[in-house]
Order: structure tokens, then C-alpha cells, then sequence
């Protein structure tokens, strides 16, 4: 699962896997049990790019795991050894979601360290500019998520693999 913080990719993904009798992966809570913090925490100690190594790492190991349902980082996609690796070993599911919408599920969480800043929505809006190109590069198939409930969600993408 790939996409912009807040498109559902953990929900979705947690359910998908469940609905396909598979484990189901979290790179960012991999990631938070590495480094024993959050990635809060880490961004303000060590910085984005020292995050970005650590997540190319992990998404290497955990993209050679079979049968998993795996969510990623919302950023994950920006580094290109992440994109090969995601599109070379797994299906990979898009969620779009418009910068509006996003920013409607997202405006009063805490634990988005690039959208603590005074403009959340124009943040959103930049990085769906700079993004949204590369989840398409990236992803075998693209989810609309502005409508549909999670389980209408879970059994599109079940359709669609
Ligand atoms: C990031 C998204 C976060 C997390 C980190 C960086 C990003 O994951 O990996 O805070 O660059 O968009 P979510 O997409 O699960 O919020």
C-alpha cells in the first residue's frame, strides 16, 4: 500500500489482510521498533534524509517477505530504490485521496511530523504535487478513496490482485 499520510493505508491494509488470511506489515512500525522511538522523535533528533536511509533499508528486507500485506511510509516512494523494489516484488496499491480530504482526516493529529506546520492543507497540497506522480510510477493499481467505506475499499482491491 502506498499513498499520502492519512489515505487509509495501515486501516485498509490491516483489513485487506485479515479479509486475505495474510500477516499484514507496517514499515513505519518496523521502523519505530529499530530505532526504539518514534519517527516524531527521530525526524527532530537525526533529521528526514538520516529516516529516509533507515526507511530504504527496511523496505528492502520487508518487500522480499511472501504473502504479507505490506503499508508503507507516505513517503516512501521518493527515494528510487524504494520504487524498484516495491514495483519489481509486490502488487502495489495507490490509495489517492485528495489534499482537501486528507487534510480533513488529518487536521487535528499530532504524529505527522511534516505536517506540523502553519499551513497543513498547503504542505498537503505540495506534497500531492510532488507525489502523486510517483505512487502512479509506483503502484500496479490506483484506489480512489474519497467515497467508499473501508470494506468497500478492502473488496475492491481484493478484486483487483
Ligand atoms: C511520511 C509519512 C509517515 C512516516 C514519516 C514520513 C511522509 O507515514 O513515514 O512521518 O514523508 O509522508 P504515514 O504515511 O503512515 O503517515
Amino acid at each position: 500500500m502506498v499513498g499520502l499520510p492519512g489515505s487509509g493505508k495501515s486501516t485498509v491494509g490491516r483489513h485487506l489482510a485479515r479479509k486475505l488470511g495474510l500477516a499484514f506489515v507496517d514499515s513505519d512500525n518496523r521502523i519505530e521498533q529499530r530505532l526504539g522511538c518514534s519517527i516524531r522523535e527521530f525526524f527532530e533528533l537525526e533529521g528526514e534524509q538520516r529516516f529516509r536511509d533507515i526507511e530504504v533499508d527496511e523496505i528492502a528486507a520487508l518487500t522480499q517477505i511472501a504473502g504479507c500485506v505490506l503499508s508503507t511510509g507516505g513517503g516512501s516512494v521518493l527515494r528510487a530504490e524504494n520504487r524498484e523494489h516495491l514495483r519489481g516484488r509486490c502488487k502495489v496499491v495507490y490509495l489517492r485521496s485528495s489534499p482537501d480530504e486528507l487534510y480533513r482526516r488529518l487536521r487535528h493529529d499530532r504524529n505527522r511530523p511534516l505536517l506540523q506546520v502553519a499551513d497543513p492543507l498547503t504542505k498537503l497540497r505540495d506534497l500531492y504535487a510532488e507525489r502523486d506522480p510517483l505512487y502512479r510510477e509506483t503502484a500496479h493499481y490506483v484506489i480512489e478513496t474519497g467515497r467508499p467505506s473501508v470494506a468497500m475499499l478492502v473488496n475492491m482491491i481484493a478484486m483487483q490482485l
